[in-house]
């Protein structure tokens, strides 16, 4: 087989890191984006990779026009995967949502303008479909749907820059795709758990293993997160990286395929998690807090397509949890 070349962008991340990996064992020779390439903190795990094979770092800005020409040229296939992350940002509006926006416009510029670029696979994120104010319980949340940006810039829940960054991005990635003929997919992740090659433990994983930790914010970020968009939705990180692969190598897909393998809510998941880890003393009383998830994040259309999930809920929780204890965040 003709080796084929990927750019991952937003290389040294949890999504990003794990992508690049399991592209270099499939034998695809990988151009991943990093901002510092300098800063040893921050690749040091990306270029530990290297032994896998043909893995050349690049360094690119979302925000600079034209910054990931060099990374993209003579790839076959383009996973973008980088996103501005400033969850505390007092101002999302110029560090989440216009950096998020420019920068995927950036990424698929130098896509059109490579000529080589066969396939673009963009990480969106189920913030970009979910958060509607639904009333009433029972519903199923598919491709179709798309958060209200409208609501969230007026009531301005917390976190609201993030949802808005991902759905404007996506919309505008959509946009650019149609006007320049280029062969765009979305993967929308529910929230991602599961072991990570970087040295700062994602702060997806310390949500979703908040009940365990016992740390207070985080558990009211996941209740937070319950009360904004309906639902504890959870996915392994192999399985997203694994999808993003799939729709990449598969011809006939086509637009965007949401990547949920679980869906619950908070106190689903502390009776789950008390019972599977007595030792971690799980709260599983939370008062007049809702009982049961508002929708549920329908895989259907990636499954039907041919995929299927590896990791449920019993196992991307043991490996979540062993790699914790690994880390020396949960006691062995
Ligand atoms: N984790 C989840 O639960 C989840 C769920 C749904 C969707 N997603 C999506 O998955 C993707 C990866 O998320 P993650 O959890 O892996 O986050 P992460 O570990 O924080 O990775 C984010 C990446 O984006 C890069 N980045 C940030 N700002 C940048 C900029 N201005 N220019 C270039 N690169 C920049 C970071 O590079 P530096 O190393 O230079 O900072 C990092 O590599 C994102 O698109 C996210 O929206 C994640």
């Amino acid at each position: 087989m003709e080796r084929k070349k990927a750019c991952v962008t937003g290389g040294t991340g949890y999504v990003g890191s794990i992508l690049v990996k399991r592209l270099l064992e499939r034998g695809y020779a990988v151009n991943a984006t990093v901002r510092d390439p300098e800063n040893s903190k921050k690749v040091s795990h990306l270029l530990d990779l290297q032994v896998l094979g043909d893995l050349k770092l690049f360094k690119a800005d979302l925000k600079e026009e034209g910054s990931f020409d060099d990374a993209v040229n003579g790839c076959d296939i383009v996973f973008h995967v980088a996103t501005p992350l400033h969850f505390e940002s007092t101002d999302p509006e110029n560090d989440m949502i216009k950096p998020a926006i420019k920068g995927t416009l950036n990424v698929l510029k130098s896509c059109a303008k490579a000529k080589t670029v066969k396939r673009v696979v963009c990480t969106s994120s189920a913030s970009a479909v979910s958060l509607n104010q639904l009333t009433g319980m029972g519903h199923v949340v598919d491709e179709e749907s798309w958060t209200d940006v409208e609501y969230l810039t007026s009531e301005k829940p917390p976190t609201w820059g993030y949802p808005v960054s991902k759905t404007l991005a996506e919309k505008a990635a959509w946009k650019f795709a149609e006007e320049n003929d280029l062969n765009l997919i979305t993967i929308v992740p529910v929230l991602v758990t599961g072991p990570s090659l970087t040295p700062e433990v994602p702060s997806s994983v310390v949500i979703a293993l908040s009940l365990l930790t016992g740390d207070e914010s985080m558990i009211n970020a996941l209740k937070g997160m319950q009360l904004i968009s309906g639902s504890i939705s959870l996915v392994h990180v192999e399985d997203v990286c694994r999808a993003h692969i799939f729709v990449a190598e598969n011809e006939s897909a086509s637009g965007r395929y949401i990547c949920c393998a679980v869906n619950t809510c908070v106190v689903e998941l502390a009776k789950f998690l008390s019972k599977r880890y007595p030792s971690y003393n799980v709260l599983t009383n939370f008062g007049d807090f809702p009982m049961h998830p508002k929708l549920s994040i329908s895989s259907e259309k990636l499954i039907k397509a041919g995929f299927s999930y590896n990791y449920g809920i019993e196992g991307m929780y043991d490996e979540s949890v062993e790699y914790f204890r690994a880390i020396g965040l949960l006691a062995n």
